[in-house]
């Protein structure tokens, strides 16, 4: 499938044929391709839980409200927002980059692009990531306006901004995966119909942790698609400047 055909396979399938299985290898390779997605920073605070036991698929149906896509599943993958895990991502990261410095930067550039690396990740990251019950958020946002007032900033710095920037990118890994799954022939449906504290529970999760969204998946049954695909005009959401 080209590109176009693997969106256009791609819809939300809400009930699945009870019959057919998928393969669990070719769903973890879509996991892995999902991987490739961009995250802020590359930071890539986000994880996939990926269910095939069929006790633990039964509890997150109920966990995501009983709707039919997860009552018929044959598998399920979670993305989940791992925003403590800043230090070590922020820490490999930084090592992976100063890495590729020494190898691919002129000799006279790599002491000033290291310099820049370490102040990034040992500086503006634990800025932005650090949480301190809604205290440390505050005062960011108020160092942020205090800048802002002289030259442009990077405003988006509370923890509520925080935790949008990490669902952002999950949610992209998470778009990648749909993807690859359409690629494989594979059905899916993503879901932010679920009790967060109920799936937290059944995987084990921390309660910090964010769930961005709850994939379904298997092979579509006869009325698994509702309808035809419905799309406002291009011109909603298309705007040339
Ligand atoms: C973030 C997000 C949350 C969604 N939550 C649900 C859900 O809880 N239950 C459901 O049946 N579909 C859910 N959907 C699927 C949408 O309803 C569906 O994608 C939309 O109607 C467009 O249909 P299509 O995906 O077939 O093009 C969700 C989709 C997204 C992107």
């Amino acid at each position: 499938m080209n590109l176009e055909q693997i969106l256009t396979f791609r819809r939300a399938v809400r009930k699945y044929d009870a019959q057919r299985d998928l393969d669990p290898e070719k769903v973890k390779e879509c996991i892995r391709l999902a991987t490739l997605a961009p995250t802020s920073s590359n930071m890539q605070l986000w994880e996939a839980y990926h269910i095939t036991d069929p006790d633990t698929l039964s509890r997150m149906a109920e966990a995501c409200l009983g709707q039919g896509s997860t009552r018929t599943c044959k598998q399920m993958v979670v993305f989940v927002t791992r925003q403590d895990k800043w230090k070590s991502h922020a820490q490999a990261v930084l090592e992976a980059n100063i890495r590729e410095v020494e190898e691919n930067s002129p000799e006279d550039r790599k002491a000033a692009r290291i310099a820049l690396q370490r102040q990034y990740y040992n500086g503006r990251m634990p800025f932005v990531y650090r949480r301190c019950w809604g205290l440390a958020g505050a005062l960011r946002v108020l160092i942020t306006r205090v800048k802002g007032l002289f030259h442009p900033v990077a405003r988006q710095v509370s923890e509520a901004d925080m935790r949008t920037v990490v669902h952002k990118s999950c949610a992209l890994a998470a778009a990648t995966f749909l993807m690859a799954m359409s690629e494989q022939g594979y059905d899916t449906c993503p879901l932010e119909g679920f009790d967060s504290l109920r799936v937290k529970k059944v995987l084990g999760l921390p309660r910090h942790c964010g769930i961005t969204m709850v994939v379904p998946c298997g092979f579509r049954a006869p009325g698994g698609v509702r309808g035809d695909r419905f799309r406002l005009p291009l011109s909603e959401f298309y705007h040339r400047i």
